[in-house]
């Protein structure tokens, strides 16, 4: 991976993905209290938050690529200087928009496209998974995307998997499994409108295009030029066009005949946990991208088991959540599965420090 640059002396490696297991436990909980504190006609729509992350995370990326612009798109005089002028100076700013627009709409930017719709499709399956299962149930089912992305990760980025590395796969999904018995038989007094087969089938669909996108991303990033938030911003503009067809086409919202714009009714009932989702969200977005340039889906995905422990510990304060023991032992087993397939590939044939490769 690229050299990683630091904040206050700490490699932004190290910080991006400590953030994202923190950012990944408070976005299950704001997310699932925000979709079960009201009654299901009283709650905002999912589709107009996934629109709204988009909208969002799409301009702070555009911001940043436009501030950056020098150090990944330089401009050169013919004598080999670069071009240094007046930020204030409105030529030299409509030439700054030019060189982004270059950058934005290069000709490689529709490779962009295939995560973008896949992560729209898993952001709205989010909203249903975590609106029929409990918090802590989610989080742990929603591990199994490190199986999906091994299996992506071997079929397109051609990763060979250590035999350890596959055992820790297939205790990951007995630790699921484990966790899905016990979600079956008891409810909290908040699970009255859970369907728990509906959240379980969104959770694992979730999971498969977790898994697609994430390692097509990394693909793009790492097989081609182009700077990570430039990326980020043909991410989101790929991404507006099958965020909005949800909106459009739903039969509560649409757009208005007369005049032509979509009804402001798709953001009624956005409240403050609404808001607060969406800026968790939006967080997220962000340090995902970061995490996978700066070191890859698989430390990701150690990172968010981290976030098992949190949001389990806050869901049990918060939710009422009771533990039985085969949640815990669920989630025991896939937190071992989580550390086994961090562990280092060893060769003992060879010098330790040599032979093991993450
Ligand atoms: O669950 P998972 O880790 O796959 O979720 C990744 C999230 O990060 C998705 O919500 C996706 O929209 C977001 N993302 C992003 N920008 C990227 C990569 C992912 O906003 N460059």
């Amino acid at each position: 991976s690229s050299p990683t640059p630091s904040i206050c002396g700490l490699p932004l490696k190290y910080v991006s993905l400590v953030t994202l297991a923190v950012q990944n436990a408070a976005l299950t909980i704001i997310m699932h209290y925000s979709r079960v504190s009201a009654a299901p006609s009283q709650t905002y729509s999912a589709a107009a938050a996934v629109l709204l992350v988009e909208l969002l995370k799409g301009t702070i990326s555009l911001v940043i690529a436009f501030a950056r612009l020098d150090s990944y798109a330089p401009q050169y005089l013919p004598n080999g200087l670069q071009v240094s002028s007046s930020p204030w100076n409105p030529w030299a700013l409509l030439g700054r928009f030019h060189r982004l627009g270059k950058e934005v709409f290069r000709p490689d930017c529709w490779k962009l496209a295939i995560p973008a719709i896949l992560y729209v499709i898993q952001n709205n399956l989010q909203f249903v998974a975590v609106s029929n299962l409990e918090a802590a149930t989610f989080q742990v089912t929603y591990q199994m995307k490190i199986l999906t992305t091994a299996a992506f990760s071997v079929v397109l980025l051609r990763k060979k998997l250590s035999p350890v590395k596959w055992l820790a796969l297939l205790l990951l999904a007995v630790g699921v499994g484990i966790v899905q018995i016990q979600s079956g038989g008891h409810k909290t007094p908040t699970a009255q409108d859970m369907n728990a087969f509906k959240g379980f089938m969104a959770v694992t669909a979730a999971c498969f295009t977790s898994g697609l996108a994430g390692v097509y991303f990394e693909m793009v990033l790492k097989n081609s030029p182009g700077d990570l938030w430039v990326r980020n911003v043909q991410l989101s503009l790929f991404s507006l066009l099958p965020a909005l067809a949800p909106i459009v086409f739903s039969s509560q919202t649409g757009s208005n005949p007369t005049t032509g714009l979509i009804s402001s009714s798709i953001f009624a009932n956005f409240g403050v946990s609404a808001w607060a989702t969406v800026l968790t969200q939006v967080l997220g977005g962000l340090l995902t991208a970061l995490v996978i340039k700066y070191a890859d889906n698989i430390l990701k995905g150690f990172a968010t088991s981290l976030s098992i422990v949190i949001s389990f510990l806050a869901s049990m304060a918060l939710f009422h959540f009771q533990m039985t023991v085969t949640f815990a032992l669920g989630s025991v087993v896939v937190l071992v599965a989580t550390w086994m397939y961090n562990q280092p590939d060893c060769s003992f044939n060879e010098t330790p420090a040599r032979s093991c490769r993450r």
